[in-house]
């Protein structure tokens, strides 16, 4: 049996849905849409991911964080950080996040996405406005001295390889609509600056 993962099945239409996005969104009398963080590891994306859920949460919002670590636990756990790795990570993201979106939910994503064009290709998943970028910009320097994983030393050392930084690139994007330096901005302040962001869109 020659059969592999990546088999594409051309014959498979998409079946025609009677209930509309709009249809399980108005139940939920809430925007569906998702924010997506993208910045170094250590940057403080999940931190700002969960406080925001958190809020979100606290006004009678339906949410779900995405959170990279996390689905590298499960539905991508069969993946490694390689370009070729990272780039099905982000695409299997985005159509979680797009499917929940769908179901009437405001996604948030936690996770590097280092490269712009699976970012774009993100995007792309879903109507306009619905989809938007957070450059957790802290610097790699404050992000290498933070080290909350030890992931910095241990790529320094070699122990590990393809770290984002070091010899992984992480393309910072040029047209996200929202930037979080988490070295500048405190917690609560960013945490309100996305939640007003989502909320007045
Ligand atoms: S992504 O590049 O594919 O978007 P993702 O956000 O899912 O990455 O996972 C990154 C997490 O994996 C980091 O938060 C870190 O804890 C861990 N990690 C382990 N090895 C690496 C590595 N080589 N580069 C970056 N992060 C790594």
């Amino acid at each position: 049996m020659n059969e592999t993962l990546s088999m594409p099945v051309p014959e498979i239409r998409p079946y025609d849905l009677s209930l509309s996005n709009h249809d399980r969104a108005v139940i939920k009398s809430q925007h569906p849409r998702c924010l997506w963080l993208t910045g170094l590891s250590g940057a403080g994306k999940s931190t700002l991911a969960n406080a925001l859920e958190l809020q979100l949460n606290r006004h009678g919002l339906h949410t779900f964080l995405l959170d990279g670590d996390n689905l590298r636990n499960g539905l991508c756990r069969d993946l490694g950080m390689s370009a070729k790795c990272r780039r099905e990570n982000i695409r299997r993201v985005a159509e979680v996040a797009r499917l929940m979106v769908d179901a009437g939910l405001i996604v948030i994503v936690a996770a590097i996405s280092p490269f712009r064009a699976e970012r774009d290709a993100a995007r792309r998943l879903f109507a306009e406005g619905d989809f938007i970028e957070v450059y957790v910009s802290t610097p790699f320097a404050v992000c290498a001295q933070r080290d909350p994983k030890g992931l910095y030393q241990a790529a320094r050392q070699g122990r590990i390889k393809d770290f984002t930084g070091i010899d992984s690139p992480y393309e910072a994007p040029l047209t996200a609509e929202c930037e979080i330096d988490t070295q500048v901005l405190q917690l609560e302040d960013a945490c309100r600056r996305l939640s007003q962001f989502l909320l007045n869109k």
